[in-house]
């Protein structure tokens, strides 16, 4: 018996003004089967897939699903005809119910001679959390009151509530930590299982090739190819996604732990929300590592160590300017950058342009004598960062809204950049940034560390920790378990053991 297609695209187009996000995109996918969607940032998977989803609208083409002509009207449309998507960017909303979220646009549903009883709503959610092994998120609570991780997973549980037949997974994996993405990966396995679909997307080229039967690969809107069994590899993929051959090396490829003597930010027994009583060094021309699983405290520590959120015991400052480290106010005139975590809520404006997030901590370096900044130096500084890390856009007045997910990562990044930050500290830096520019984000990192920068990198991704930092701390609920020097012997076991 052949292969059953359960969706299908046909000639997919969709310009957003002069950007054409979709050339005339072909796609298939079988029932039973994972299909992983890739490309640079800003080359189409997202719209295609928001498309795909009913949260937008095509300009020409057609799908099929499950035989029939399918033309989505809305999200809830898609859903009830069997597509559901978990969208790349933050989707839950803090100010209600993590029931009232799941059941998004289905109130009515739900509500019998127009009451809707809260509590078996509630109970209706919680089943769905259950049901996919989240029963420690509690559904009657407030969303706000949940870490990053923990709203993704209601996003997860949001798009179970109809039961789909194809999902639609947007670069969720990296806002995940080990705990959601072993959530995400059982319902990929049970989805395969019951002879139903998902399109995958990720810029994981290794968890890739671990779960998917076939990639099909975007560049600049067009579909490029579609790689099956051993022809889907880290090189078959890079190539075709960069559209040449990458050289040089990924990671650092020295191994000297090396920095100065001069400490440029410490922390001395300090105690906020998971962790108390602890200390800290990071010296000059240091990259420091800070890892652990994703509650072990790693999070937190890193918006104390930028003033965001108050310690309550001890201090953080920096020795050599007898500064402490009070606020995030202290922390940007001292050249200490922070990129968060959660970055649409803590670390961009949204509705700004790119020239505005970029130049918003360096006022003062754009400042003339007189006091003034001018529109030439500023188009100059957004001109030269949109360069360095190849953001795709249209120029810098464009707003951040209309940027791919991974482009708006490197605003972030660039905007600590151009302001000259003596200190970074970078919550997982590299989330959803494609192979290509994070090669180039590691050579930056190598670069400041050259110029006597110091770099903090707080993240779950061992790889990229022992591959970068000259110091590492290992970090279990909220205490520091182990520390290790830079060194060519070090391995993911090693580390795994102080972690869990
Ligand atoms: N609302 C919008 N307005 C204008 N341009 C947009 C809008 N949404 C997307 N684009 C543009 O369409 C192109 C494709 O973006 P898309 O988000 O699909 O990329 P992506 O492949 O998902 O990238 P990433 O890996 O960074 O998530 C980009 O050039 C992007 O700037
Ligand atoms: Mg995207």
């Amino acid at each position: 018996m052949g292969k059953e297609i359960i969706f299908s695209a046909h000639g997919i187009c969709k310009a957003f003004g002069p950007t054409r996000a979709l050339i005339d995109v072909d796609f298939s996918i079988y029932r039973g089967e994972v299909h992983g969607l890739i490309g640079e940032n800003g080359s189409g998977k997202s719209t295609f897939s928001s498309i795909a989803a009913g949260a937008q609208s095509l300009d020409s083409g057609t799908f099929t699903l499950k035989g029939q002509p399918y033309s989505p009207k809305n999200m809830v449309d898609a859903q009830n005809h069997g597509i559901g998507m978990i969208v790349q960017e933050q989707g839950t909303i803090g100010s209600i119910s993590v029931a009232s979220n799941i059941f998004t646009g289905r109130m009515k549903e739900n509500s019998k001679f127009g009451f809707l009883s809260m509590k078996q709503l509630n109970e209706k959610a919680q089943i769905i959390l259950n049901n996919i092994g989240a029963g420690d998120i509690n559904a009657s609570l407030l969303t706000s009151s949940l870490n990053f991780e923990d709203r993704k997973i209601v996003e997860i549980a949001r798009v179970m509530v109809a039961d789909p037949d194809v999902l639609i997974v947007d670069e969720t994996t990296t806002a995940l930590a080990m705990k959601g993405r072993k959530i995400l990966y059982n319902l990929i396995e049970k989805f395969k299982s019951e002879n139903k679909a998902v399109i995958f997307i990720s810029h994981d080229l290794n968890e890739l090739i671990e779960i998917c039967d076939r990639v099909t690969v975007l560049r600049d809107g067009r579909i490029i190819d579609t790689l099956e069994g051993d022809n889907i590899s880290e090189d078959n993929m890079r190539r075709l996604m960069v559209g040449r051959e990458l050289d040089g090396h990924y990671f650092r490829n020295d191994y000297i732990c090396s920095y100065d003597d001069e400490i440029v930010l410490e922390a001395k027994q300090i105690t906020y929300g998971p962790f108390t009583n602890l200390d800290l060094q990071l010296h000059k021309g240091e990259i420091l590592g800070i890892t652990g699983l994703s509650e072990c405290g790693m999070h937190e520590l890193g918006k104390v160590l930028f003033g965001i959120e108050k310690t309550i015991t001890g201090s953080v400052t920096i020795p050599a300017k007898n500064v402490e480290i009070k606020n995030p106010t202290i922390a940007i005139k001292n050249r200490i950058g922070y990129l968060s975590k959660d970055r649409d809520r803590e670390s961009i404006i949204l509705n700004a342009s790119i020239k505005d997030n970029i130049e918003l901590p360096c006022m003062d370096k754009l400042k003339g004598p007189l006091g003034f900044i001018s529109t030439k130096s500023e188009r100059k500084l957004a001109r030269e960062q949109i360069e360095v890390l190849q953001i795709k856009c249209r120029n810098s007045e464009q707003l951040l809204t209309e940027l791919s997910g991974g482009n708006k990562q490197k605003v972030v990044f660039s905007k600590w950049l151009a302001c000259d930050s003596d200190v970074l500290i970078l919550d997982c830096a590299t989330r959803g940034i494609d192979v290509g520019v994070k090669a180039a984000i590691y050579r930056l990192l190598e670069d400041l560390k050259s110029k006597g920068k110091s770099v903090i990198l707080i993240s779950e991704e061992l790889p990229e920790m022992i591959g970068m930092s000259d110091r590492m701390l290992i970090m279990q609920n909220g205490k520091i378990t182990a520390e290790f020097k830079r060194s060519p012997e070090l391995k993911e076991e090693d580390i795994i053991k102080y972690m869990i």
